[in-house]
């Protein structure tokens, strides 16, 4: 538990003020108490909700400590937030939080790419999301649990930061090097696999998560966790005339009944809530929650930042994030299927047909690939390379259209990349072995927080950027599945003309 108090950064980096005596006996002092939490903290191990403990665990993070303020040590200040649902579903999330930072000029805490559905936020416009707390929480929990499966991968790993970060003055750190120093917990000890370790580090782990999602409340310079969400913020940048009006979206009388809602929602001024002059200015970190937004009745459904005319640095950053290209390997191994295997003009189908509302909407997908295939066959030559991405197994395909599509040689020739193909083994292991997240660029760096990591035992699925990739090369033409965010980045990919 004393192991942070020798970390690297207290020894070498100390401001001379530290060397005084009176330091010294501040330190003996918080160590004490650290030691008597320690010793006492059983009874806190059950709930992450318990309120009684926040000026113990604010020790329990050295860099909140009172004499170790962000400014003391010259040190960034930073941005957290809640990522949930599927992949496209995170990087739309991400990019909407490098918006954040950069406007409240705070260090991004890059997160790592959850499992799809580990987490989920609920429904905005029924109401029903879960708090921020409870969101940060499961986002946290989940982490952890990547951590210690040793398949933790970055959102850095699979997305290009650099441009970013040379031309666009984007900080970031790593979430691992983050917590090791904000948990003062040893990631690299969880690379043992050892059960007692983990019990060991985890209670800390749950401790320093139970705090930084906001269950102690905000921590004065320290911690702001902020309670906006959906059902009562859409986020707004520099439309001063707007700042806390009401947003045209509003629950209904039924619905404020049924859940009984007292609230409304209002559109609120990011850089007034959070920046110079409010509460959270002075905090060290940023907790926010989700970073999800969509467009709804006439409305965004949380974050409404689509534009700042009057903020050049903020309106060319709007322009870049629209698109983040995925890292250069994943670019490559796209381009190396396309060219290799298919070796030919195709037309690439992504088909959501399993997944959540997708599994009812059959008919207007198959239509829509139907639609694009037919003046092809007119047209030909023959026959028609199709590249195939699509959650149904092909063991499932016969009896629907695509079934018939398979079966008719002589017309179609598809093509799909397959879980177990080297191409993809081998680009996920040039992607760990590129390690870009822990290495990101960061201003924390001279703490001597190099970030170490565990050799994962399981490597990246790399298939979801590869097909996307392979789609974006699809000459003959698209076809996405309607609502699905895959189908958008495809979109978006293609007119940027990736391959
Ligand atoms: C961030 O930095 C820019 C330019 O350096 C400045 O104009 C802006 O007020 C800063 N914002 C905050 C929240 O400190
Ligand atoms: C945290 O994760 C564990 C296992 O992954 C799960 O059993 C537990 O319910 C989770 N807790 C919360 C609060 O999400
Ligand atoms: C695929 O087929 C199997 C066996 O017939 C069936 O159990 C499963 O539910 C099917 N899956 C889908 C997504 O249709």
């Amino acid at each position: 538990m004393n192991n942070k108090w020798k970390r690297k950064h207290f020894s070498n980096t100390q401001p001379p003020i530290l060397r005084s005596p009176l330091l010294t006996i501040s330190l003996l002092t918080v160590l004490l108490l650290i030691l008597l939490f320690f010793f006492t903290s059983n009874r806190f191990s059950t709930s992450p909700l318990s309120g009684s403990r926040s000026s113990q665990s604010t020790l329990l993070n050295p860099l909140c400590s009172s004499t170790l303020t962000p400014n003391s040590l010259g040190i960034a200040k930073f941005i957290w937030y809640a990522p949930h649902s599927g992949f496209s579903n995170q990087l739309s999330e991400f990019k909407n939080a490098v918006l954040m930072s950069a406007i409240l000029n705070r260090t991004l805490i890059v997160p790592p790419i959850l499992d799809h559905h580990a987490v989920a936020l609920g429904s905005c416009p029924k109401f029903r999301v879960l708090s921020p707390n409870d969101l940060r929480f499961a986002v946290w929990n989940h982490t952890i649990q990547l951590l210690w499966d040793q398949r933790y991968v970055s959102m850095a790993d699979i997305i290009d930061l650099s441009e970013l970060i040379a031309n666009s003055g984007l900080e970031v750190i790593d979430f691992r090097v983050f917590i090791s120093i904000w948990c003062g917990v040893q990631i690299d000890s969880l690379c043992s696999r050892d059960l007692e370790t983990f019990s060991a580090i985890s209670e800390s782990l749950q401790q320093c998560g139970s705090l930084l999602s906001g269950y102690n409340g905000n921590i004065n310079n320290c911690l702001y966790a902020s309670g906006e969400d959906c059902t009562n913020t859409v986020w707004t940048y520099q439309k001063d005339e707007e700042d806390g009006s009401l947003d045209v979206f509003q629950p209904d009388e039924q619905i404020k009944k049924k859940k009984k809602i007292s609230f409304v929602r209002r559109r609120r001024d990011v850089y007034q809530t959070f920046g110079p002059g409010s509460k959270a200015e002075s905090a060290q970190v940023l907790a926010l929650g989700s970073m999800f937004t969509a467009p709804y009745k006439g409305s965004e459904s949380h974050i409404d930042v689509h534009e700042a005319p009057k903020d050049q640095r903020i309106q060319s950053l709007i322009e870049k994030v629209e698109y983040l290209p995925f890292i250069s390997e994943i670019v490559a191994a796209g381009k190396k299927f396309a060219l290799q295997t298919i070796r030919a003009p195709f037309l690439c189908a992504q088909l959501r047909l399993v997944d959540g509302q997708f599994k009812n909407h059959w008919e207007t997908t198959f239509q829509r690939l139907r639609q694009e295939l037919e003046p092809l066959k007119q047209k030909g030559p023959l026959p028609i390379h199709v590249f195939v991405m699509t959650d149904l197994p092909a063991t499932n395909w016969s009896g629907s259209y695509l079934g018939d599509v398979s079966k008719d040689s002589k017309t179609y020739k598809l093509f799909m990349l397959r879980e177990d193909d080297h191409l993809l083994q081998a680009t996920a292991k040039k992607i760990n072995d590129a390690e870009r997240g822990i290495i990101l660029h960061s201003s924390l760096k001279h703490l001597g927080a190099s970030g170490k990591r565990c050799a994962p035992r399981i490597l990246p699925d790399v298939l979801l950027y590869v097909e996307e990739t392979i789609c974006s090369c699809a000459s003959l033409g698209f076809v996405g599945t309607a609502g699905s965010t895959i189908a958008e980045s495809i979109t978006v990919m293609r007119k940027q003309h990736v391959c």
